[in-house]
């Protein structure tokens, strides 16, 4: 008889995302009329940049001429991209191996992929509040998850300690849900930590671009030590509003290993079996990013989501509102107004302003009491719902 995976019987019944998204339809459904302020999942809503859009263009034409023509791609990613990518990093004083740089089709596909490395038996320490995604991804690969809880007191960067023993450690910087960022300090007692106990660091870099403050580190690479025991996931989908055209690129240093097999000789095992790479079109599109003009391109667009970002910030400053995020991050993360729960927040925002948020309990029990916004919607919709807040919470 087939035997399914039962480890999906310990997901929760829905994804976070799907959930709201099902709430929000329902409502739309009862109010065909309402015009709704979309401050929930880190969607774009930016169109990719000039410097993009001419090289997928140009590609699609050398998909048109035999001379030009692209079939299956090299499944770990074309010298160009790894290149454009490689040449990126060594401008921030990060040195990388081509064959370290693999393509992927976006950093959620690669941070439930990457898990085949592991076998079964190990534990995932997971930093909360986190990107869900984490938590369900481990369940399914049948790892034992333990929650290290965050808040505001640490400000939402924990320090690791022994009772935080675990084979893989995720750490997201900027941090979604939070914004919070981990210095060079704090990245580097974790990998010490990891050092020490033989544990691997997923770093998720998903936010890197959106880091203002000097000194804070883009990439775990950046750390002394990280190349023994890291492995940096990073996508396109919010630095150069790829969300729906899907790219990203991992890092796995050749030195990496766990119980004596190599992790970068795997990777390329485990790609050259499981895919065909990323199309010849989407890589062509993504190594524009790395070029002068599309690096100053999307720094246009990050800039705008930062004013989005300065715009809810002085709301919640006026409304008298804790928060913080938004400065380092596409996020701004808040504390429920009047001691609500996170879930009661959004439907009130829901019901009252026609605004959608994310609740904090979304992203893990220590997140009750909190709410997220996203600054990825339009500088439009983004100040109607700063005004529709304002008119809602403020006190008479
Ligand atoms: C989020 O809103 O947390 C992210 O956009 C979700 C994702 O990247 O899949």
């Amino acid at each position: 008889m087939t035997m399914p995976n039962r480890h999906y019987g310990e997901l929760k019944d829905s994804y976070l995302f799907y959930n709201i998204a099902q709430k929000v339809n329902a409502y739309r459904a009862a109010h065909p009329d309402a015009q709704i302020c979309r401050l929930g999942i880190g969607d774009v809503s930016l169109p990719l940049c000039g410097a993009v859009i001419r090289a997928l263009h140009a590609a699609v034409d050398d998909q048109a001429k035999a001379e030009t023509f692209h079939g299956y791609m090299p499944e770990c990613g074309a010298p160009f991209f790894r290149e454009a990518v490689q040449g990126h990093y060594a401008r921030r004083g990060v040195k990388l191996e081509a064959d370290e740089i693999f393509v992927s089709s976006g950093a959620s596909d690669e941070l439930g992929d990457i898990l085949d490395l592991f076998s079964a038996d190990n534990t995932a320490l997971v930093i909360e509040p986190a990107y869900p995604a984490y938590v369900d991804a481990n369940i399914l690969a049948g790892h034992k998850v333990l929650h290290l809880p965050s808040g505001a007191e640490n400000g939402f960067v924990p320090a690791p300690s022994m009772e935080h023993r675990a084979d893989i450690l995720y750490i997201c910087s900027p941090n979604n849900p939070t914004g919070a960022v981990f210095s060079r300090d704090k990245l580097r007692a974790w990998v010490d930590f990891a050092n020490k106990t033989g544990a691997v660091i997923l770093f998720d870099a998903a936010y890197e671009a959106f880091i203002e403050e000097d000194g804070v580190p883009h990439s775990i690479f950046e750390i002394p030590g990280a190349r023994g025991c890291a492995i940096e996931i990073c996508s396109l989908s919010k630095t150069a509003g790829f969300t729906g055209t899907r790219c990203g690129y991992t890092v796995i240093p050749k030195e990496l290993a766990c119980g004596g097999m190599n992790l970068n000789a795997m990777w390329v095992r485990n790609r050259t079996t499981k895919t065909n790479g990323v199309s010849y079109i989407l890589q062509r599109g993504a190594a524009a990013v790395f070029t002068e003009e599309g690096q100053r391109q999307i720094m246009e667009n990050i800039r705008v989501y930062k004013k989005n970002a300065a715009c809810l910030m002085e709301t919640l400053d006026r409304l008298g509102i804790w928060y913080c995020g938004g400065k380092n991050a596409p996020y701004i993360w808040l504390r429920c107004p009047g001691g609500m729960g996170s879930w009661e927040f959004f439907d009130l925002l829901l019901e009252k302003a026609q605004i959608i948020g994310t609740p904090g309990a979304g992203f893990g029990s220590c997140g009750e009491g909190y709410f997220r916004f996203s600054t990825f919607g339009s500088p439009a919709e983004t100040a109607e719902a700063a005004r529709r807040l304002e008119k809602l919470l403020a006190k008479e």
